[in-house]
């Protein structure tokens, strides 16, 4: 286990060898073990293998082939649909049509996926998540058929690896983890944290590539800007309402 976690990458091209069944569900059912809040499994998980439906997916996924390409894709929803009709069924209310039961939900999705990726990386198999979802979660409910008290929040692409590629580095340890209290960064652990990773050739050809000057402004100015995240947000913020999260 700890040479499959210390050696993993994310997998993006694939062979066209398929996923049986069997495979699928012993992964997934394997996923469903993880801790999950109060035992309540807020979470569903949607199997795309149709040629079809992979294409509608495709746009919203931003056209990244690994949609198409791979054989399974798996869509993780922050799910209380099926938890509120338990409910409601068994003389119970609900009360979870607020921002804390949604994020519980999303924490518990996150949870079952990052599972479910390992339990397909100790197969040898490939996997990678896709940030998309969350930006077009919208129009992943339409094509999905998504209902009300369900939100989409990350998906994966699942294959037989046809590539192996390098690993990418992480921050040093000591970057990420604090001990007791947090340890607010100075000028000069920030600069000693991050002098690796802007020393390594392939940051310095995104900086060049991108006409930038540091690594942090293709961050800033390419990959993840202002104003993309201000209006991805907002449509994310009508999604919570309308599938019935934002009652506060
Ligand atoms: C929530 C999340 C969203 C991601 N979205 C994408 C994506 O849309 N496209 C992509 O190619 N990789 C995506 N990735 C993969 C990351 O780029 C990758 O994990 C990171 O660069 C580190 O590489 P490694 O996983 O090979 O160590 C995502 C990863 C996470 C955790």
């Amino acid at each position: 286990m700890k040479d499959i976690l210390l050696n993993r990458r994310t997998i993006r091209k694939y062979s066209a060898e398929p996923i049986d069944d069997a495979l699928l569900n012993e992964i997934l059912n394997e996923g469903c073990r993880a801790s999950t809040t109060g035992n309540m499994q807020v979470y569903s998980i949607i199997i795309t293998r149709s040629k079809d439906k992979k294409e509608e997916l495709a746009p919203l996924h931003f056209n990244q082939k690994m949609i198409t390409e791979a054989p399974v894709v798996l869509t993780f929803c922050a799910d209380f649909n099926r938890f509120n009709k338990w409910c409601l069924l068994r003389n119970a209310e609900p009360g979870y049509d607020n921002f804390l039961s949604f994020m519980t939900a999303a924490i518990d999705s996150l949870i079952v996926a990052q599972t479910v990726c390992i339990a397909a990386e100790s197969r040898n198999l490939g996997i990678c998540y896709l940030g998309t979802t969350t930006y077009m979660a919208n129009k992943i409910i339409e094509v999905l058929k998504i209902p009300k008290g369900v939100v989409p929040v990350t998906t994966v692409t699942l294959g037989w690896p046809a590539e192996k590629p390098e690993r990418v580095e992480r921050l040093p340890l000591d970057a990420v983890i604090h001990n007791e209290t947090y340890k607010d960064y100075t000028d000069e652990s920030i600069n000693s944290f991050y002098i690796g990773k802007e020393a390594r050739s392939d940051s310095k050809q995104f900086v060049t590539e991108n006409n930038k000057n540091t690594l942090a402004q293709v961050f800033t100015d390419v990959r993840y800007k202002k104003e993309d995240n201000v209006y991805f947000s907002k449509m994310l913020v009508q999604v919570l309402k309308d599938q019935g999260f934002m009652n506060q």
